[in-house]
């Protein structure tokens, strides 16, 4: 995959906050959380892109098992959209939800937003839908059990 990168502070501003939509609320469960830290930039400074991307990928793995109640693996992507930029020190809240469920695959909707550092502004940077495959112990497609409530929905 291409390595996109997000600019820092530094080098781009963002568009200003106010061209979000008041009632722009992230859909589906927090999954991940995590912070941007210098680890994650380029030479220039910036995040990756394949590390939110990464990110992304980690949450939706961890609804589709909680799903599929077994392992599962990544088979598709749609495109992406870097809507905004990730800065060192930022929060990455990355939200899932499953939005269809066939045989043995599942789509989940994942919303990739970051906290600003030391505040509690919180904005899309990008989102994706992720095509996850039940496999089995020898990584052969298997059916998708029916539902059960998840652990956290059970406490
Ligand atoms: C995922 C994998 C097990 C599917 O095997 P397969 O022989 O193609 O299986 P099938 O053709 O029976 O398809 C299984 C399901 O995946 C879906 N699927 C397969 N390819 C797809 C694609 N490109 N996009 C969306 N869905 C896809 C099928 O529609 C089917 O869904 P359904 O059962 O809900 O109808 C196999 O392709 C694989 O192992 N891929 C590598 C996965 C991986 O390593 N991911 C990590 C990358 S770093």
């Amino acid at each position: 995959m291409q390595h996109v990168g997000i600019s820092s502070a530094a080098s781009v501003a963002p568009p200003p906050e106010t061209d979000l939509p008041k009632d722009d609320q992230p859909k589906g469960d927090l999954t991940v959380r995590t912070i941007a830290m210098p680890a994650d930039t380029n030479a220039n400074g910036d995040i990756f892109g394949g590390w939110v991307l990464s990110q992304m990928d980690q949450a939706g793995g961890i609804a589709g098992v909680d799903r599929a109640q077994g392992r599962v693996v990544t088979v598709a992507l749609d495109a992406m959209t870097f809507i905004r930029p990730v800065r060192v020190g930022d929060v990455l809240c990355v939200y899932t939800r499953v939005s269809h469920v066939g045989r043995t695959s599942m789509k989940i909707e994942v919303e990739a937003w970051a906290r600003r550092f030391c505040t509690q502004v919180r904005e899309r940077v990008t989102q994706a839908t992720l095509t996850f495959v039940a496999i089995d112990e020898a990584g052969r497609p298997r059916p998708i059990p029916p539902e059960v409530p998840s652990p956290q929905a059970a406490t």
